[in-house]
């Protein structure tokens, strides 16, 4: 076990102990394993129905499950389901099960504006277009290259209710302001959920540091898209890291900043591997409602991931 703790940054694996000291054996297990593949119904070319049927005739082995309604483990090769028509019409899109749940989470309806404002390359985007095809969508990404891997998924989704932007999302708060319902901001992040251990590539790039820069980006983000949603709005911020800084340590600052414009409200999540935020990093204490945010616990089939949950209570 521990030559294999050492292909990962030691001081990230030191960390993660901090973090959930009576999880870390159980959370260092999954970054072992491949997880499995899973994938989600696209209701704009589907229903539950057809799809359960088609999944059948294309011999694809699947289990659906509970939670996020739609949403299914594969358990035959990723590539032999590549090759159905299933996949190849965009009746389903390939995303892990806790990358799900922020969209879920901000419950896109069909009246509504929405800002996807770190878009690329569009599972959440794609999902909200599948759940409101009505509603007004604005996906914004600043990295030209994702832009059009985004473009190509909308596409292949048969998405028809979404305006992208190649921008940073710093201007949304000039371009948009206190304009749309809902806001998913999606953070670039560490990725420290995402690890495995065979795919060097996934954490070689994990540094201290590396964590500082990202939080500049999110409170940059953060603070921009206050600016463009209105007053009784809700915004979600997910990311799928660890690090505190990254995450209670973001909403901290933010809820702080505005103080009383701005309330986290909780997150119902139905699963096991889910617990509240951090009270605490380090020598810092966070601000009570931080509990409220919720972590995703990894396993064999989902991610590590964060979710806060804020309402914009005045302007
Ligand atoms: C975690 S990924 C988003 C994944 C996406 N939401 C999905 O579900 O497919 C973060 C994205 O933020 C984008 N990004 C980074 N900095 C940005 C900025 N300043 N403004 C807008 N997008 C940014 C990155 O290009 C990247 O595509």
């Amino acid at each position: 076990m521990n030559s294999q703790i050492y292909q990962l940054p030691q001081e990230f694996v030191h960390r993660l102990k901090k973090i959930y000291p009576s999880r870390f054996n159980e959370i260092f297990a999954t970054f072992r394993q491949k997880k499995i593949t899973s994938f989600r119904i696209n209701y704009l070319k589907t229903d539950l129905v057809s799809l359960t049927r088609q999944l059948k005739e294309a011999n694809v082995r699947f289990k659906e499950l509970s939670f996020p309604a739609g949403s299914f483990l594969l358990k035959g090769s990723l590539r032999d389901f590549q090759n159905t028509d299933v996949y190849r019409k965009g009746l389903v899109y390939v995303q892990n099960v806790s990358s799900m749940i922020p969209a879920i989470i901000l419950d896109p309806q069909n009246n509504e504006r929405i800002l996807d404002l770190c878009a690329a390359p569009g599972a959440k985007t794609t999902q909200m277009a599948s759940l409101a095809p009505q509603a007004k969508i604005i996906a914004v990404d600043k990295v030209r290259k994702r832009y059009y891997k985004l473009l190509a998924n909308l596409r292949a989704q048969g998405v028809g209710n979404v305006e992208v932007l190649l921008l940073d999302g710093i201007w949304v708060r000039k371009k948009f302001p206190e304009y749309f319902d809902k806001i998913l901001v999606d953070a670039p992040c560490s990725v420290e959920g995402t690890f495995y251990l065979p795919n060097k590539h996934s954490y070689k790039y994990w540094k201290p540091r590396k964590v500082k820069e990202m939080v500049r980006t999110q409170k940059k983000l953060l603070h921009s898209s206050f600016f463009a949603l209105r007053e009784e709005g809700t915004l979600i911020y997910s990311t799928c890291t660890f690090s505190p800084e990254e995450n209670e340590e973001v909403i901290d600052w933010f809820i702080g900043k505005f103080k009383d414009k701005v309330e986290l409200l909780p997150i119902d999540i139905p699963l096991d591997n889910v617990t509240s935020g951090l009270a605490r990093w380090k020598n810092r204490k966070f601000s009570s409602p931080c509990r409220l945010c919720k972590r995703i616990i990894p396993n064999d089939f989902m991610e590590g991931f964060f979710i806060a949950k804020i309402k914009k209570v005045s302007v």
